[in-house]
């Protein structure tokens, strides 16, 4: 695999900062031994070092003379996954692990910098974003609020996203959406409570929720252009407590997922209309709350050009795959997006041992691809910053 032969040099520390960070998962804002793992790295390298955006947050900024300056973003959160792996590397903090990767793409991050601060084959700047909390808590949301882009303004920021069942070393790239929107919607029916056995002093609420959730899954498959994407799912149903009284509430709760705000606003003005219609029928009262946590992820068209090009540089134009699937699952780095231009793309992790997908707790992130991924940071930015440009 044509990866640059500087950072091939570097496996073994990558390897080594990814086990080491594999056997000490941190969940949402709690990264500090991964954040000073990652300052002191930064600043080993002779790289300016900028940390307490989003709490446990880490930008690492690499400045060669006048020019455009770049972002890219690598992940440093585990998840709430007791780990099945018995190897020497598996997690020490019980109840947690990175079973998405997200070790592999910090060590890959620090990998590039290390790299790019060395030999400064660029005209520009480049800031390395290390961010806490990818996993449903949002802090990519959090570093651009407190103001990740003021403080460090690039002209475009990229993503990577290792992707098991991708071959080892191949890329996908995707202009347009690539992963999904993460909406929540709440329902709650307030009728009247009764006896059990006297259900016409009662305004029944189940009654009311049954309904709703089987009127919700018409909302996909009727109102929706059949080819557009979403999906609507209620995931609780909360009411009663005992054999014989009729409640006076009842609670459902669901998740949305979509690739265009446009259909976002249909889902949940679907919700809304159903909900209120069928509350009224029956004589109960509606009170509906959607909010909405990620949005989708949607590459800009010239930064997705200029990823698929680096990436063909390193792998090879026949390893890089154009227009994936999408994936209905969500991704913070959306928030980036939405302010910046960019390209989030994904590198193939292998078919992995025993198949793992993402967030099994038999998942590993593949060391094999730790070159591949930190040669295609280095290249994007000697392509996107011409030393002679
Ligand atoms: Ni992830």
């Amino acid at each position: 695999m044509p990866i640059i032969n500087r950072i091939a040099e570097f496996h073994a520390d990558m390897t080594a900062w990814r086990r080491d960070l594999h056997a000490h998962p941190e969940t949402a804002f709690e990264e500090h031994r991964t954040s000073d793992l990652v300052a002191e790295c930064l600043e080993s390298f002779g790289v300016e070092v900028h940390r307490g955006l989003a709490g446990t947050g880490v930008v690492g900024t690499i400045r060669n003379g006048e020019g455009p300056a770049i972002g890219l973003r690598a992940d440093m959160d585990a998840l709430h996954i007791p780990e099945a792996n018995t190897f020497g590397h598996a997690s020490k903090h019980e109840g947690k692990m990175h079973a998405c990767g997200h070790d592999g793409h910090t060590a890959m991050l620090l990998g590039a910098a290390r790299y790019l601060a060395e030999t400064k084959r660029f005209k520009g700047t480049v800031h390395v974003i290390f961010q806490p909390a990818e996993e449903n808590e949002g802090g990519g949301r959090v570093m651009v609020e407190e103001g990740l882009f003021k403080t460090f303004p690039v002209q475009g920021v990229y993503g990577m996203h290792n992707w098991p069942g991708l071959p080892a070393g191949h890329f996908a790239v995707r202009s347009g959406p690539i992963m999904a929107s993460y909406d929540v919607f709440e329902i709650t029916v307030t009728g009247r409570g009764s006896h059990a056995a006297m259900p016409h002093q009662a305004v029944d609420p189940i009654v009311v929720a049954a309904d709703i959730v089987g009127a919700l899954q018409t909302v996909v498959s009727r109102s929706m252009d059949p080819l557009e994407s979403a999906v609507l799912s209620v995931t609780q149903v909360h009411a009663g407590d005992t054999w014989n009284v009729i409640p006076d509430v009842a609670v459902l709760r669901g998740t949305v997922r979509a690739f265009q705000p446009a259909v976002q606003d249909q889902v949940e003005a679907a919700i809304n209309r159903i909900a209120r219609g069928l509350c009224q029928t029956h004589g109960a009262t509606c009170a509906t709350r959607y909010e909405r946590r990620y949005p989708p992820t949607i590459n800009s068209a010239a930064e997705t050009e200029l990823a698929a090009r680096a990436a063909a540089a390193v792998a090879g134009m026949d390893r890089v795959e154009h227009r994936p699937t999408p994936s209905m699952g969500s991704e913070d780095f959306s928030f980036m997006l939405r302010e910046r231009p960019g390209s989030y793309i994904w590198l193939g992790n292998g078919p992995g041992q025993g198949g793992c997908m993402l967030h099994n707790p038999g998942y590993d992130f593949n060391d094999e691809v730790l070159p591949v991924g930190a040669s295609y940071w280095a290249t994007l930015v000697e392509q996107v910053l011409p030393q002679d440009g």
